[in-house]
């Protein structure tokens, strides 16, 4: 005998939204700092970059044989051709690298384009002073960041990862595919995929942006020589700041991406106010958020 399909509506545990306090306004401050600063130095940097549009490796800049460039070629009907050369390979990139317009609609040669570029489209003394000034900001308030997380203990209990952590990582890998938002407790943690990718912008890409922007300046040779010696020159360090660069705005897409992913009013709300909503299940929320300050979630 066939049994009936199963029609009964399957039962919902019942959940209550919570507001915590995620982001205490240190951190809030800091991480828009960062963010103006790394806009600056992405456009100034771009700006520099643009002078002379070729990135190599070693000591000696070999003008023929670039690791990467973004350069104009005049093709065989007259027009200008953006071309960008990664190794051996060429790749047509008219119209963003190498050649693209300008403000009245004209191809111009550009390694990066005006618009990407501060301040203004042309102009390598103001890129660097921009440069510098932001570049001493960002590191100011970088130390500032990891004074203030170490002395609130921001850095060991929300940022490390815990041996669970570490367990998780599969499980979280799994979250993330199935597109599958944490809930509860869970939520009002970072995941153990987005404390690795913090730490690894915290503790590898700024250290390495910071000591590859320093080693160009000769007048740091008696303190970073041992740094070009490891790299084998001036134009390597020079093509890994590019390379630390790239990360950062990788780092920032994908971040953005997640933001918007995640919830973007919560998720700005709470790097803004400070404050984020949670969704507890009705049994697991607790009747009143316990008073420990310091502890994120938990107010400050
Ligand atoms: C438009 C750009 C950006 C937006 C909208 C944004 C937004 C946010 C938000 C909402 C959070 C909190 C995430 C959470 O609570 O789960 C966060 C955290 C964070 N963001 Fe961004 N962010 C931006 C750019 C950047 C950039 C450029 C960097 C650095 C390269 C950065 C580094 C970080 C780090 C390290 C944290 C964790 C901070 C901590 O807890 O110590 N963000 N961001």
């Amino acid at each position: 005998m066939s049994s009936l399909p199963n029609t009964a509506p399957v039962q919902q545990p019942a959940t209550e939204w919570r507001t915590i306090l995620r982001h205490r306004w240190p951190l809030r401050w800091m991480h828009w700092i960062n963010l103006l600063c790394m806009l600056a130095l992405v456009g100034s940097g771009l700006q520099i970059y643009n002078a002379h549009a070729a990135l190599y490796w070693g000591e000696a800049s070999h003008f023929d044989t670039p690791l990467f460039a973004t350069q104009a070629v005049q093709g065989q009907d007259g027009r200008l051709r953006g071309i960008t050369r990664i190794g051996d390979a060429r790749f047509d990139t008219t119209g963003v690298l190498g050649v693209s317009d300008n403000k009245l609609g004209a191809p111009v040669r550009s390694g990066f384009p005006g618009w990407s570029t501060i301040p203004g489209s042309k102009n390598l003394a103001m890129g660097r002073r921009w440069h510098f000034f932001f570049a001493w900001a960002w590191v100011l308030n970088g130390v500032a960041y990891l004074v203030w997380s170490l002395a609130s203990r921001h850095l060991d209990r929300d940022l490390a990862l815990s041996k669970r952590d570490w367990r998780d990582i599969p499980r979280s890998i799994v979250d993330h595919l199935r597109l599958r938002h944490p809930h509860g407790d869970e939520a009002a943690r970072y995941n153990p995929l987005q404390k690795l990718a913090y730490l690894g912008v915290i503790f590898v890409l700024v250290p390495l942006a910071v000591i590859t922007g320093l080693s160009m300046s000769p007048q740091m040779d008696s303190v970073l020589g041992w740094w070009l010696d490891l790299v084998g020159g001036r134009q390597s360090s020079r093509t890994l700041h590019f390379i630390a660069m790239a990360l950062f705005v990788l780092f920032t897409l994908v971040h953005v991406v997640m933001v918007f992913y995640a919830g973007a009013i919560n998720e700005l709300r709470s790097m803004i106010t400070g404050r984020f909503k949670v969704r507890y299940p009705v049994a697991a929320a607790p009747a009143k958020l316990p008073p420990q300050p310091g502890r994120r979630g938990e107010g400050s």
